[in-house]
Parts: C-alpha cells; structure tokens; sequence
C-alpha cells in the first residue's frame, strides 16, 4: 500500500464531520473468529453458506444449532482486536450521532470493544427466537441445552437471531444504514467480500451521494480515484493507523 494513500485517507476521515463504518467477517477474523468464505469457512465439511439457510434449519435444525453452538463458543472466548478498538475510538472522538457503525457481523465483538448500538444488519448470535410464538431472548452464553434449544412458553423450536440467506434483512435497521451512507462524507468498508447484496449496495449508496470510501482490507485493489482509497492490509494494524 502506498503510504500516501494513508496519508490521503487519515486526512479525509480527520476533515470528515459524518461518518460511516461498513464492516464484514474480515474485521473479527484477527479476533480468531472466521470468515465466511475464507479459510476456516468450513464446519466439519459444511459451507458456511449451506448452513445458514431456513432449508437448512428445517431439514435438521440440531445440525445448524450445533454449528451455531460452535461459533458462539468461539466467540466467547475471543477478544476484540485492534481494528475493533480503532473504530470505538472513532466513535468517541466524533459529535454525537456523527458515526454510524453498520456491520454485517453477529459476534457482537463491536459492543464489546465499545461501540454504542451498531446496527447490526445480520441480526446476532446472542438472540434466540421462538419458531413458533415468535418469543426472542438474549443470551449471554452459548446454548449448552439440548438441542434445538426450545421456548419456555410454548415449547416451540427457537431459532437463532440471525438473518439467513433467502431472508429479509431487518427493514428498520437497513433503512437507518441508508440513511447513514447517504449523509455520511466518509464510509470506511472494512473486511467484507462486498458480494452479498443488500449490504453491498450501501457502498453504493454512499459513493452515489459522494460520500469517499476507504476500503480495508488485505485484498483491497487500487487504483486510487478522487473519491475512493484502498488500504491494503488487515484491519488490525490499517485501522489504528487510519485513526490514530
Ligand atoms: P467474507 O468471508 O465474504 O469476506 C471476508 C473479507 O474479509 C474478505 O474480503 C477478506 O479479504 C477480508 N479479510 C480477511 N482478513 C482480514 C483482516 N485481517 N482485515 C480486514 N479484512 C480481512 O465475509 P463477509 O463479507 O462478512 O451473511 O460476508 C458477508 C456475509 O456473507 C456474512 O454476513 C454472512 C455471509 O455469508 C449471512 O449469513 C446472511
């Protein structure tokens, strides 16, 4: 990566009044958590992308919970990394309400570096909902229960509290993504592939209403323009540096 390009990019976000953070898998992946496509995509010898799917669950729903149990497991014992922590420090240096986190993420590995409500376009790993009466609750561990874990009222198989491929995203929480990328000056796009659609359309979004993306990401391409800058290299060093 060109050093100018770091240069460029930390006096675009310093002079940025609004901001938004787009992140995907790539940002936890320095955490131990994996990416979706990458290495360490696989659970056993599933895709990640043949289980999280409503067909999926229906066919053998213990299957999909126990790979769920799985990465929550996972999770918990990660820690958030560098890059998470960057972006929490930019959420406090900016005004109120100036910086939107949006990530594709369900690790809850944001809030726990510090950052105030992401939106969480995926939904979460850390809530269940009832496939029956609709009933949610948070956990606050991994399900160690048998499994499919069941309601306490009705006795209906719970689901996790994430969106799945062939679903809706949360239409609310979208809309406010929208929203962000569209006043934002700056979207910084960390760690996601870009592919999976309609989180790929922010990016759009935001370059449509003029908004400079910074993209970070080891796989990050050139070439630079006006209005885009890629930092090529792992979230966890690029970002502090990009904040500092
Ligand atoms: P992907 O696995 O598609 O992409 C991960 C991206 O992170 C790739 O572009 C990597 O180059 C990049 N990456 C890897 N290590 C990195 C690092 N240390 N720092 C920065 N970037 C790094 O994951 P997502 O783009 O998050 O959706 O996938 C998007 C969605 O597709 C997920 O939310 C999930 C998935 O299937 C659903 O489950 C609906």
């Amino acid at each position: 990566m060109p050093t100018d390009s770091l240069e460029r990019a930390r006096a675009t976000l310093a002079g940025a009044a609004r901001v938004t953070a787009l992140t995907g898998s790539g940002i936890s992946a320095e955490s131990g958590v994996p990416t979706f496509r990458g290495a360490g995509g696989l659970w056993r010898t599933h895709r990640a992308e043949d289980l999280a799917t409503p067909e999926a669950f229906t066919r053998d729903p213990r299957m999909v919970w126990e790979w769920y149990a799985w990465r929550q497991e996972v999770v918990a014992l990660a820690e958030p990394n560098a890059g998470h922590a960057a972006l929490a420090a930019l959420e406090r240096r900016l005004e109120p309400g100036a910086f939107t986190l949006v990530t594709q993420n369900v690790d809850g590995l944001h809030q726990r570096a510090g950052n105030t409500e992401p939106l969480e376009l995926h939904g979460t790993l850390w809530r269940v909902r009832c496939t029956e009466c609709g009933e949610e609750r948070a956990l606050i561990e991994p399900v160690t229960e048998s499994l499919p874990p069941r309601c306490a009222l009705c006795d209906g198989i719970e689901r996790p509290g994430v969106v799945w491929f062939g679903e809706e995203l949360p239409e609310e929480v979208f809309e406010m993504a929208v929203e962000a990328c569209r006043r934002s000056d700056v979207v910084v796009v960390v760690g996601t592939s870009g592919v999976v659609y309609p989180a790929a359309a922010l990016v759009e979004i935001a370059r449509a209403a003029g908004a400079t993306v910074i993209d970070v990401n080891p796989e990050a391409r050139g070439p630079d323009s006006e209005r885009r800058i890629a930092l090529a290299g792992p979230a966890g060093t690029i970002l502090p540096a990009l904040v500092r």
